[in-house]
């Protein structure tokens, strides 16, 4: 088999068999295949797509090409969540604890942030001294002790989507459906969980722009999940403006730890409660979403959902008095609020921008090496549908530099849109699949 016969046939319009879709993969892993062919494959699958068949090819080769985790060892269904990512996306820190509570055994492995988007593992490090990377072995028996653990991708996490990620990210080729779809089931598989509860977000900031595109992302990778025998449920939910009102790792942590109090944003209120009925359903801890939901509050209303964060992060050896003392967490040298030039309603908040502006203050990795600044970030006071006064706070800038404040300033205050329309905020679930 020669991969330039490979990369004719898809340039053709071809379509590839599991074995010619598995040599590619491995000789990519391995070092076989070069970069320059392998793009022009990427290439020529963006514009003439895969089908079915391909993209569940695609999905295993990459998932094989690596470890594949083995959570046999802990007893009862196991769960994970993925979410498509998007501006102030702290779902995991309220959600894993919440059903932990309810009894569903979370063996979770999350990503570093990248770009205007956060990742998990970077907020959970606010707690001081919380580690995450442990052992296998190490991670099934915390499992098992306390039913929740959340760690680091190891690196040996199927290796071939982490290298052809890097390559599509640099040769315009990540926004393909089939691509984006295996990607990330390669990993969820990998992972081991029997059951997956998808996150697909729609709007502005999220990959799929559109509804009706999101739905079908969601539905490639249900199928994926369905044929490699797990069990799948997704929502699609809304990322036309940020997600709760923090942006940035510790305020975000802090929003999370309100949430788990019953104190919350509504609409990161709302995606907790339908994620978690969605992880209570397919763990057969309840039986519809009714009953789902009643136990969410439950473990919400009566302390133990804010407890099994409190024993998650003691257990990875962070401090878990800053999960009851949140003034504990780091905190930016200056606050300082964003205020309007003008009465009227805020039509639309341009969700990219305010990722891009928690980047410019510290909150965000340029690239996999740059460090961040855990204390910085923004808090949005006005969202979609508020009405504000001049002079009235539309959000705070936390910051630790003068500079970065007013060049987050200058961005931040085009992110908003203020005009005379009363419009409505959107609802944060869009469909349920
Ligand atoms: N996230 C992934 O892990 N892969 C993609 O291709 C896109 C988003």
């Amino acid at each position: 088999m020669r991969m330039y016969d490979l990369i004719m046939k898809k340039r053709n319009g071809g379509t590839l068999s599991r074995d010619e879709i598995f040599f590619m993969i491995e000789g990519y892993t391995k070092g076989n295949i070069p970069d320059y062919q392998m793009s022009a494959m990427m290439m020529a699958i963006y514009f003439n797509g895969m089908n079915e068949k391909e993209t569940a090819a695609l999905t295993m080769a990459m998932a094989e090409s690596g470890d594949q985790l083995d959570l046999s060892g802990i007893q009862g269904i196991k769960v994970d969540k993925h979410s498509t990512g998007g501006v102030g996306d702290k779902t995991s820190l309220a959600l894993t604890p919440m059903v932990s509570a309810c009894g569903v055994k979370i063996a979770k492995m999350s990503g570093r942030g990248l770009g205007h988007t956060g990742g998990t593992i970077d907020k959970l490090e606010s707690f001081q001294g919380f580690s995450t990377s442990l052992s296998e072995e190490a991670f099934i028996d915390q499992v098992n002790r306390i039913g929740i653990s959340i760690i680091g991708q190891t690196k040996n996490l199927a290796p071939a989507d982490k290298k052809l990620y890097a390559l599509r990210d640099v040769t315009a080729t990540v926004d393909n459906m089939s691509l984006i779809a295996s990607s990330i089931m390669s990993k969820k598989l990998a992972a081991g969980a029997d059951a997956i509860v998808l996150d697909v977000k729609t709007g502005s900031g999220a990959f799929m722009k559109e509804e009706a595109d999101a739905m079908l992302l969601a539905g490639e990778m249900m199928t994926i999940g369905k044929n490699a025998g797990r069990k799948m449920m997704a929502v699609i939910s809304d990322m036309d403006q940020p997600l709760g009102n923090a942006v940035g790792n510790a305020l975000e942590v802090k929003e999370a730890i309100e949430t788990l109090k019953g104190h919350g944003p509504a609409d990161f209120t709302e995606l907790c409660m339908t994620l978690g009925s969605c992880m209570l359903m397919v763990a057969e801890i309840a039986e519809n979403e009714q009953q789902a939901r009643e136990m969410l509050k439950e473990a919400v209303d009566s302390g133990k959902a804010l407890d099994k964060l409190a024993e998650l992060v003691e257990a990875q050896g962070g401090d878990k008095r800053m999960v009851y003392e949140t003034d504990l967490l780091p905190k930016a040298s200056s606050i300082t609020p964003l205020l309007s030039e003008k009465d009227g309603y805020v039509e639309k908040i341009q969700c990219d921008e305010v990722g891009i502006c928690s980047l410019i203050l510290g909150g965000g990795r340029e690239t996999k090496e740059s460090a961040i600044d855990l204390s910085v970030g923004i808090v949005l006071t006005k969202k979609v549908g508020s009405h504000v006064k001049a002079g009235e706070p539309l959000a705070y800038i936390h910051s630790n530099e003068e500079a970065k404040r007013l060049a987050c300033e200058e961005r931040l205050r085009k992110a908003f849109h203020i005009g005379d329309k009363v419009k409505k905020e959107g609802a944060i679930i869009h469909q349920i699949l």
